[in-house]
């Protein structure tokens, strides 16, 4: 595919792992990346890139409409896939601010350049031109341990201030389909995890954690269940839904894979004290230390993705036990990315946030 892709927030978790994964699917690929490089946005995790025929960085904020409409003149992208956004749930607790103004104007902003660059191509641009929106399961809220997973169908009901402002920006997305016929998709996928992922989330957090002997924070008793898809598998299930998706559908994207946060970090540490063991023989599992509470700490998120297999033939590879193998090798042997994105402004978090 030798058209041009524009990828917002690339310089994050999710979206950096994309473009390394479409340079592989597509070595001759053209991706124009725009990121803001906030605190979660890292050149190292693109390092591999710089340089390279086809890509190209740019920094720059997805709420700026001037810089988004001259990077779509400029570029003449075929497809916009949509990362950029703040992403921490605690975050948005201490915080919410940033969180609309990123994750509701921003994809306001990006709806509304898209939009006119879109309305000037020729009728075949238009019709192949794709704008793809990525989402999270928490807009539907909170499942109890007998409900159904999400499927697409599912009412919003978020109630963090992050999920409330990703639900927003859903309806943004559908809204620009139903009025502009801008050609949207988009896809709810569930917790992601693996490589390139910003240690205050919970896996790499409890990795990095038990390396530096500090506790392992579990909030609460340790009973909210995620369902966890590794991000390769979330990068393939993009690249399908770009292909073969039908513009105005919405994707759920999950990987069967419901785990409570207790187990997660057994997991973890089972897999450190096997690959890693501590100098006193004992178990990383020493470290866990139970913690006070998120407020409003959603129960369990789980997530139907038979829509996704049924109609668009994607399944996830990985099983959590591997997935979780490679994440722990990953940071294991990447331990200068984690120096690089973390210090100063990352151990102020830490330090004010398990305080
Ligand atoms: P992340 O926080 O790791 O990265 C976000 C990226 O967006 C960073 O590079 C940051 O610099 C950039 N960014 C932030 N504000 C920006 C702005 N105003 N303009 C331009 N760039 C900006 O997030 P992630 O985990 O990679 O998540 C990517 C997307 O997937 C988000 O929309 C998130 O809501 C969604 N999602 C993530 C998960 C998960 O488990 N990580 C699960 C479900 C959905
Ligand atoms: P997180 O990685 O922040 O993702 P999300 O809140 O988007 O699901 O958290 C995953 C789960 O782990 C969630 O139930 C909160 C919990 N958690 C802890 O128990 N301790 C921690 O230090 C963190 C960051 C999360």
């Amino acid at each position: 595919m030798n058209s041009v892709m524009l990828v917002t927030g690339g310089a994050g978790f999710i979206g950096s792992n994309f473009v390394h994964e479409w340079f592989r699917q597509h070595p001759e690929g053209h991706v124009v990346v725009l990121d803001a490089l906030t605190y979660a946005g890292h050149r190292e995790s693109l390092a591999g890139l710089e340089g390279r025929p086809g890509f190209q960085f740019i920094h720059g904020d997805i709420a700026d409409m001037a810089c988004v409409s001259a990077i779509l003149a400029e570029h003449q992208p075929a497809a916009l896939v949509n990362f950029a956004a703040e992403s921490h749930v605690d975050r948005s607790i201490h915080g919410p601010g940033d969180f609309i103004r990123t994750n509701v104007n921003g994809t306001f902003t990006l709806l509304e350049a898209a939009r006119s660059y879109w309305q000037g191509l020729s009728a075949s641009a238009q019709a192949a031109f794709r704008f793809l929106h990525v989402s999270t399961d928490e807009v539907y809220g909170s499942l109890s341990a007998d409900d159904a997973p999400f499927a697409e169908t599912h009412p919003y009901q978020p109630n963090s201030p992050y999920s409330a402002s990703k639900a927003a920006s859903d309806h943004l997305v559908r809204a620009w389909f139903h009025t502009y016929g801008l050609p949207v998709l988009t896809t709810n996928c569930s917790n992601n995890y693996g490589p390139f992922h910003y240690p205050e989330k919970l896996i790499p957090l409890v990795i990095l954690n038990a390396l530096a002997g500090r506790p392992l924070p579990i909030y609460g008793n340790g009973s909210n269940v995620r369902d966890w898809l590794f991000v390769t598998d979330h990068c393939a299930a993009i690249r399908r839904v770009l292909a073969a998706g039908v513009p105005g559908e919405t994707y759920n994207v999950g990987g069967w894979n419901e785990k409570t946060n207790l187990e997660v970090v057994h997991t973890i540490c089972a897999r450190l004290d096997a690959l890693h063991p501590r100098e006193d023989g004992k178990s990383y599992a020493e470290q866990i230390q139970f913690v006070t509470d998120r407020p409003g700490h959603d129960q369990r998120y789980a997530i139907d993705a038979s829509k996704l297999a049924r109609e668009l033939g994607w399944k996830p590879e990985e099983t959590f036990e591997t997935g979780i193998e490679k994440t722990v090798h990953w940071y294991l042997e990447h331990q200068d990315w984690v120096r690089a994105v973390t210090g100063g402004a990352f151990d102020a978090w830490l330090k004010n946030h398990y305080k």
